[in-house]
């Protein structure tokens, strides 16, 4: 449970937080001065001795928990033995090959293993491009899909494209279904009727060129805030891109193993990816990314074609084995459904009594709470959302900086393995912090 044994930041803290500010530049991030030292499960000790409960996972990459005896011990085991074979083979690598499609839906045959989150985007759309021989993709507002130039093309906000000059060409943009702010006016997603799945027909007769071979989405649009579509949206746009012979690849980067209370966030809906990004939990730390697809496209590119210096290497195909073994054996899975479901209980309970929790969504272990002045304007309150977030931090809960379109949604994901406690106790200071930000 937390301790907080220091002003925070601490002394230690402070002297590594001046020493990277003269060393590192800026653009790195804006999160709460906190410097981790080591964390284990769900508890974070900064170089001060502070402890901290975790709800951010790193951002949602440790799965398994921070340190896992199992996992730590695959990784020191395999540091004695091979770290990088380039794309010979080594068991590890096609081991974790296999792990991933034992938990994968039985259609999705093939994986290629590479490192990063980005790392994967790419690779799945140069993949879709190859296979299809077209070039047009169609992505939608508000997406996040990484900081590489076709991952950041294929994004749907201007974080990722301001300044860095022009984009690369082929990527068609249509609103996401953010029902909480409808993007096309709409009252209600029970009655619009999918204004937003009709919406894409015209934007595709507008801006395609007749070279349209596969649409991008996330299951759920993390940065954007959480976005979570309405029950029937993706079953609407299954049936769309397959009348019209597009692939669908699904970007489950963040939503995988186990984050959303399903291994894959795709077995909430009746969908078929063709393609799926994995990356983060995958790991649970280590950095290891992946395609998971049918073998018809992953087979189409000639041998050579793909390939990366660190991708499958045999350290993070291990930590890859390792993770996906603890989540099975742990059945965190579950514990992400059942920790899941009684969090967003506590929450609805809390927007009830606080004026600023806006909006509560989420899926299993993550969630997204929209800070507003209030619920009746709805207007986004930023620095109400950054005050939670310090209030809470100093009351021993580490968040990540508010995220979200308009930067005012609190990101709620802590590692799979809490416990029925530590929920407790961390739903217990979240509102302590929340309570003293309303002032
Ligand atoms: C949905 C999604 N796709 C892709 C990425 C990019 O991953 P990485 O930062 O490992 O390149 C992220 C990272 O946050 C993500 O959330």
């Amino acid at each position: 449970m937390p301790k907080i044994l220091t002003d925070l930041p601490g002394p230690k803290s402070q002297e590594c937080l001046a020493k990277s500010r003269r060393f590192e530049p800026v653009c790195i991030g804006d999160q709460m001065p906190v410097v981790w030292a080591e964390a284990h499960g769900c508890l974070i000790t900064d170089v001060d001795g502070n402890e901290f409960i975790d709800w951010c996972s790193g951002v949602l990459v440790t799965n398994v928990g921070h340190c896992h005896p199992d996992y730590v011990a695959a990784l020191k085991d395999q540091c004695d033995r091979l770290h990088n074979c380039y794309d010979f083979l080594s068991p590890q690598r096609a081991d974790l090959a296999e792990k991933i499609i034992s938990v994968a839906p039985d259609y999705l045959d093939k994986v290629f293993l590479v490192t990063t989150g980005s790392d994967a985007t790419e690779a799945a759309l140069r993949m879709a491009r190859r296979y299809t021989g077209k070039w047009e993709i169609l992505a939608f507002h508000g997406a996040f899909h990484g900081r590489t130039m076709g991952a950041a093309s294929a994004g749907g906000s201007l974080g990722v494209k301001q300044g860095y000059g022009p984009m690369v060409p082929g990527f068609i943009h249509s609103p996401f279904p953010y029902c909480y702010r409808c993007p096309l006016g709409q009252e209600s997603c029970d009655s619009c009727g999918f204004k937003c799945l009709e919406f894409i027909d015209w934007v595709i007769s507008k801006e395609s060129t007749g070279q349209l071979g596969a649409v991008i989405t996330e299951p759920y649009q993390g940065g954007a805030g959480s976005i979570i579509p309405p029950p029937g949206w993706f079953e609407g746009l299954e049936k769309w891109r397959q009348a019209n012979g597009l692939l669908l690849i699904l970007d489950e980067v963040q939503s995988s193993f186990g984050r959303t209370g399903k291994m894959f966030a795709m077995e909430h809906y009746g969908i078929q990816p063709d393609l799926v990004t994995l990356g983060k939990g995958l790991g649970s730390g280590v950095p290891c990314s992946a395609v998971l697809g049918r073998s018809e496209i992953m087979d189409s590119l000639p041998p050579g074609s793909m390939g990366s210096t660190n991708g499958g290497n045999p350290l993070s195909s291990r930590a890859g084995i390792a993770a996906i073994d603890i989540i099975v054996r742990e059945n965190l899975v579950e514990n992400s459904a059942r920790q899941g479901a009684k969090m967003m209980a506590a929450f609805q309970e809390m927007q009830a009594k606080y004026e600023p929790l806006g909006d509560v969504r989420g899926q299993g272990l993550v969630l997204g709470l929209e800070i507003v002045t209030d619920k009746a304007s709805k207007t986004p309150d930023k620095d109400m959302s950054r005050r939670i977030v310090e209030e809470c931090w100093h009351r021993g809960l580490v968040l990540i900086a508010p995220i979200g379109m308009y930067g005012n949604v609190l990101r709620v994901a802590p590692p799979l393995v809490i416990t029925d406690a530590e929920v407790q106790e961390s739903l217990d200071i979240f509102e302590a912090g929340l309570k003293a930000a309303c002032g």
